[in-house]
């Protein structure tokens, strides 16, 4: 089914009065059920079309669609709204609060949905922690914690309202290959019930977990073969 829809999208900054094109006509749709790969160099523009997906960002031109709805439409307000209900981001720097508990970081989330109460949060949260397997670890505080075990918290956190689509901005940048392992099993599963997973990397290791995997190449995005 398609998720995320983009047509015609351009990018460009303007920095110093230079204009910078950073994105020059995306065409592109992501369905449900894969895992999408979107790899380039440095400086690529990786990170700011992630940003604009997950509507952080937004385009100079053109249209994105999310569910067949045109998000280039919507006032700052109802794309919050959206973003809470149906997307969940995972960031390479974590953005943990550290004066949190791994388990108050989990459940912030949830506080701005109506859906829950006092009781069915914290039924929410163990539910999260005992996915990403950080159960043992609840009361800690983020520094005492590894960068495998916080990258998990920072998980957890995404996915608190069930979000319909995973942006995940290279998620095991700082992490070693069992925690890389890891990380990638729970996007699997992800995956496999019916999320669009989009995950930037510019890691060869992890490709072999995608789907598809997108070539960002002087503002254009391609599919890659090999
Ligand atoms: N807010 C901004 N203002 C001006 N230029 C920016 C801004 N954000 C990113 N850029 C520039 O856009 C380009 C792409 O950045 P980014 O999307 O972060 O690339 P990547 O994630 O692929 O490394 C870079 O040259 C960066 O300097
Ligand atoms: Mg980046």
């Amino acid at each position: 089914m398609e998720k995320v829809k983009i047509e015609k999208g351009y990018k460009e900054y303007i920095k110093y009065k230079e204009r910078i094109d950073i994105l020059e006509d995306i065409n592109v749709n992501f369905e449900t059920n894969k895992i999408y790969m979107i790899v380039g160099e440095s400086g690529a523009g990786k990170t700011t079309l992630l940003n604009i997906i997950g509507t952080l960002d937004s385009l100079t031109k053109g249209n994105l669609y999310i569910d067949g709805k045109d998000v280039t439409k919507l006032n700052e307000n109802e794309k919050a709204k959206l973003r809470m209900e149906k997307i969940g981001f995972i960031f390479q720097d974590f953005y943990l609060n550290k004066y949190m508990t791994v388990e108050e970081n989990i459940m912030e989330p949830l506080y701005i949905n109506e859906k829950y109460n006092k009781t069915t949060r914290k039924q929410r949260t163990d539910k999260l922690i005992e996915m990403v397997n950080l159960t043992d670890r609840k009361k800690h505080f983020p520094r005492e914690l590894s960068g495998g075990e916080q990258q998990r918290v920072a998980i957890a956190r995404a996915l608190a309202n069930e979000p319909d689509i995973i942006l995940a901005d290279e998620p095991t940048g700082n992490l070693d290959k069992t925690n890389e392992i890891k990380i990638f099993e729970i996007l699997k599963s992800l995956r496999d019930n019916g999320k669009c997973v989009i995950v930037v990397t510019h890691s060869d290791r992890v490709k072999k977990y995608a789907d598809i995997i997108l070539k960002l190449e002087e503002g254009k995005l391609k599919i890659d073969e090999d």
